[in-house]
């Protein structure tokens, strides 16, 4: 957990428009700042970014958010690595997190085996810097290596690697012997670079803590994390060996389960395919971009996490996992759905696409081409088939405990889904095939329906703007009006919509919060609210904001709507008068209804 105050200092510290403009160039427009918006495709700019108020907005798309969701959005940054990045970026210093929580539950499995003696990886002389500048010399000594080894070069060459591909991937080889680091870093028998090499995984110490290179006589795949720096390797035999793949271990960098190969280099190409596709392989990846498709990744010798799908659902709404056709496919396809069922929402698209037996999509698209492999793509089955078809494989539906099996096998899975509207679809189906009916089943696998949130977006809206959104509007661009609110316009209304709802929350929020109005924050009052129900209605309000600049009148602006309030409270309260007979109103009653009648 970061503290709180400190993103609220950071978002201060940061300009959203340096931050966004390091990735993608922004051009001043007006008051704002604009762009083609990189999350979805368009031609002309719709992506906008207003320096005053430090958020962004698309008109197109509707991505709307501070410095911080950007990263996530772009980068496909976890939140906590979006903060750190900016802090690094602006020289802020994150807070040591201070949670009992269990620290990361890593196996580092070559570290455990060397004898506790201050080797840690948060051993104070050594930073993460010093792993990653090490892991760089290793690439580029085995690239070097790559290019005087004849026998790797036939390998590559035999597998139909093109010299461009192998450069593009940075791949090397790892030549046999086992002390050629040694000859690489100057100053190797040191005690600090030996701790390095260890601790980036480049080498092993045995119990006779005597040291050699982790990685000989291998092909030499780095990996990059999402910023593009070298975290790790995974190697592969030349010929028939075992282990096929060897990989750097966990080490301080390089977490698997959070990893995928080739995600940093794919991001683009994955935003305009608007897909990913996730292979088991290493040179499935590599195949697949030789011949053009650019938007596949790979797990890394472990099956296909949460984390995985998390990160990969930030850059596309569709996901394709393109499993070999055998058992150990399939069966990591289940994995892969297991994982993904909690993370679903409805608009997303995940689907499962099985090569023929014997076939990776490394061979296929060897054998086939690009336009055949592209052609299997859009056969890809998606995820709630699968899901039954594999669910169905285990039951005999013949009969009542076939079926009931098929229920119980069910419902651990479907009581995952969240997303509402898939959730109902596979009750259904379920229903459909177990023969029992849909609330007898919702019954059974006690499903609960999760109440509607985010019901406002987007929609073109005809009416006229209510005062209600008005008020919004204003206060999320002044926070400091609330002081001149007059709050009984608030508690009186009792229009039920979710722009009063809304507006109320924001109220609360302010009230509660006075300090952050004193002290007026450059940042959006919506960076506090990430977790309101209404956020994704105060974010579409906020974006009417981006017009404004410092010719509007905000008092003018302010005081129409608040007459505009008043008018609607008392027509309503006239109504509601007038709906009384007349001989049942208090004498007082008759007295305002007077008053009003006159105003
Ligand atoms: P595959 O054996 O399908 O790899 O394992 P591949 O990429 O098709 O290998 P080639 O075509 O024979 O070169 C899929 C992935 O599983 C991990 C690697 O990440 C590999 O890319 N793996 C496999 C290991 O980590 N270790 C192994 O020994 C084998
Ligand atoms: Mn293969």
């Amino acid at each position: 957990m970061i503290p709180q105050p400190f993103i609220y200092d950071l978002l201060n510290r940061v300009d959203i428009v340096d931050a966004i403009d390091r990735h993608v160039p922004l051009k001043k427009a007006g008051a704002n700042f604009v762009a083609c918006c990189p999350f979805h495709s368009e031609k002309t700019p719709s992506f906008t970014v207003s320096q005053t108020k430090q958020f962004y907005h698309c008109f197109g798309c509707g991505a709307h958010g501070n410095a911080i969701s950007f990263l996530i959005e772009y980068s496909g940054l976890s939140f906590v690595e979006a903060v750190h990045d900016l802090a690094a970026y602006v020289g802020m210093q994150v807070p040591e997190q201070q949670t009992d929580a269990p620290s990361k539950q890593t196996a580092p499995d070559d570290l455990s085996q060397y004898p506790a003696n201050g080797l840690g990886s948060s051993d104070p002389e050594i930073s993460p810097q010093d792993l990653l500048s090490a892991l760089q010399v290793a690439t580029r000594f085995y690239r070097e290596q790559l290019k005087i080894s004849e026998k790797a070069i036939a390998y590559l060459k035999k597998r139909g690697l093109s010299g461009k591909t192998a450069a593009r991937f940075a791949i090397g080889y790892a030549p046999a012997g086992w002390q050629n680091l040694e000859t690489v870093f100057s100053d190797y028998k040191s005690e600090r670079t030996r701790k390095i090499l260890l601790l980036a995984g480049l080498v092993v110490i045995n119990d006779e803590a005597k040291q050699y290179d982790r990685f000989r006589d291998r092909i030499m795949f780095p990996i990059l994390n999402q910023k593009g720096q070298i975290i790790g390797f995974g190697g592969r035999v030349l010929a028939q060996e075992e282990p096929k793949y060897l990989n750097s271990p966990e080490t301080a960098l390089f977490e698997k389960g959070r990893e995928l190969y080739n995600f940093f280099s794919a991001r683009r190409a994955i935003r305009e395919a608007n897909c990913v596709i996730v292979v088991e392989g290493y040179m499935d990846v590599i195949a697949l971009s030789q011949y053009g498709i650019d938007y596949a990744v790979a797990a890394l010798g472990t099956a296909t996490t949460s984390f995985h799908i998390q990160k990969l659902l930030r850059q596309t709404d569709n996901i394709i996992f393109c499993f070999d056709g055998d058992k150990a496919g399939r069966k990591a396809a289940w994995r892969a759905l297991e994982n993904s069922l909690a993370l679903l929402s409805d608009g997303k698209y995940l689907s499962f696409l099985f090569l023929p037996e014997g076939a990776d999509p490394d061979s296929y698209v060897n054998q086939y081409g690009k336009e055949s492999f592209e052609q299997q793509l859009k056969q890809a089955i998606p995820l709630s088939e699968f899901l039954f078809r594999e669910l169905c494989s285990g039951a005999n539906l013949q009969t009542s405990e076939g079926r009931a099996k098929l229920v119980s096998d069910a419902k651990p899975l479907l009581q995952q889904v969240a997303a509402p509207a898939l959730s109902v679809m596979l009750v259904r189906r379920l229903g459909e095939l177990s023969g029992i009916n849909q609330g007898e089943l919702e019954g059974l696998l006690q499903i609960k329906r999760a109440p509607r949130t985010h019901s406002v977006k987007n929609t073109s809206r005809k009416q006229p703007i209510t005062p209600y959104r008005r008020l919004v509007r204003m206060l999320l661009y002044s926070p400091s009006h609330i002081a001149k609110l007059d709050r009984y316009l608030l508690v009186q209304s009792s229009e039920n919509n979710e722009e009063v709802a809304a507006l109320n929350a924001l109220v609360d929020f302010l009230d509660t919060h006075p300090h952050l109005i004193v002290s007026k924050s450059a940042h959006s009052i919506l960076t506090y609210l990430q977790n309101s129900p209404y956020r994704a209605l105060l974010e579409d309000i906020e974006s009417e904001t981006l017009e404004w600049d410092s010719a509007i009148d905000l008092e003018e602006e302010f005081f129409e709507v608040l007459e505009k309030l008043q008018q609607a409270q008392r027509k309503k309260r006239m109504t509601e008068l007038h709906s009384k007979s007349l001989d049942r109103l208090t004498d007082e009653e008759k007295r305002e209804l007077q008053r009003l009648a006159m105003k």
